[in-house]
């Protein structure tokens, strides 16, 4: 007899396993795998959470997150995006906020739409709740359209994640295809998600967001990525009153709040200038794909810190066994996609480390071809 939930075999881990076990037997590894930004958190936020700890500010907060924090995000998207957001709550990461809207909207057997490649928490989740993922593919522009997403919806599809700039192919949605995916949910009633996790770093455009375009959107952010502060847990959620109640009530018996120092601190965050992390990250991005687009088939990515190349051959488990094998640690894209075709490369890492890797995957191709 098992003690696990029954509900556990609906998450299929196995991939990413897989990777770490390969990686595991590395030493001193040509980095290329990690989801977080290579700079720390800026000192003044970290002074900001200091303070915060040394004022005796550890106690739980509301369980909606504290006030001055919810009031600065709907200002930040007031000043960035011209959107008026509310009912804002504070999540334990963007993590949270998805386990949370999640967990209070899908019924078994409901469908949930998404792009794939996706992000990895997305199908698994959805899974976990006994509803149904529906992966639109997007192979091989990755460019989610109405017209793709249009004939995958029946009258049991419920939801529809988005994720731009997308983890794990850097690529977007643009503006124009946001207003025809509003119209769409419109029509259908979907309830739209959306993740802008990676919203703040863009390099060629200017940010757009699905919220406001339509009401039924649990528009979903945090502090990870822009603001570096991964292990302190910090996001947030805002969308349609009722749901956010629902989730607020979820949250009281779950995570009951966010790190309270970190709500502190993130307030802070938002008034920060990203200007020359952008650059600098800009600058990542076009080593990276100047360095792979005449070997490798690539599309070069318009924001957050990941590239998407397919893997020479076609098949990139393969792939990514050789490059852990020669030392490189990056992604399978079988561990974000029903397809196995491609890898992700994050470029969230020192210079020095892109160009060292940019010269192996190179000559890692060659054996392939
Ligand atoms: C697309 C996407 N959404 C959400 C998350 C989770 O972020 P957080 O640290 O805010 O929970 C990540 C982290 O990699 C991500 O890539």
């Amino acid at each position: 007899m098992s003690y696990i939930a029954e509900r556990m075999n609906y998450i299929d881990a196995s991939g990413i396993r897989k990777v770490f076990a390969l990686a595991a037997k590395m030493k001193n590894p040509i980095n290329l795998s990690i989801g977080q930004p290579d700079y720390d958190v800026d000192e003044v936020c970290k002074d900001v959470a200091i303070n915060a700890i040394k004022n005796g500010f550890n106690s739980y907060t509301q369980t909606w997150g504290i006030e001055e924090l919810r009031e600065a995000v709907q200002e930040y998207y007031q000043d960035k995006f011209g959107v008026k957001i509310s009912n804002v709550m504070i999540t334990c990461g963007v993590s949270g906020g998805l386990f949370l809207a999640l967990l209070a909207t899908v019924n078994p057997g409901d469908e949930v739409i998404f792009a794939d490649p996706y992000f990895v928490m997305y199908k698994h989740l959805v899974n976990l709740l006994g509803g149904k993922p529906v992966c639109v593919d997007t192979y091989p522009d990755f460019h989610l359209t109405t017209e793709k997403i249009e004939p995958v919806i029946t009258n049991k599809t419920k939801i529809l994640i988005l994720n731009s700039p997308s983890n794990p192919t850097g690529l977007t949605i643009p503006k124009e295809d946001l207003v025809k995916i509003a119209e769409l949910a419109k029509k259908y009633k979907l309830l739209v998600i959306t993740d802008e996790i990676y919203e703040s770093l863009l390099y060629d455009e200017k940010p757009s967001t699905i919220a406001g375009m339509y009401d039924q959107v649990i528009l979903l952010n945090g502090f990870s990525k822009n603001a570096a502060m991964t292990g302190w847990r910090v996001g947030y959620a805002a969308g349609p009153e009722d749901i956010i109640q629902q989730m607020n009530t979820l949250q009281q018996y779950t995570f009951v709040c966010a790190p309270s120092f970190a709500q502190k601190a993130a307030v802070q965050a938002l008034k920060s200038d990203m200007t020359q992390k952008i650059e600098a990250y800009r600058r990542k991005r076009d080593l990276i794909y100047e360095g792979l687009k005449d070997t490798f088939e690539v599309i070069k990515p318009k924001g957050a810190f990941y590239i998407f190349p397919k893997a020479p051959g076609g098949d990139g488990d393969e792939f990514v066994k050789k490059a852990i094998e020669n030392n490189i640690l990056i992604i399978p894209g079988s561990v974000f996609s029903d397809k196995k075709t491609h890898f992700r490369i994050s470029f969230a890492a020192p210079d020095e480390t892109i160009k060292r890797g940019v010269e192996e995957l190179n000559k890692l191709a060659k054996q392939f071809l």
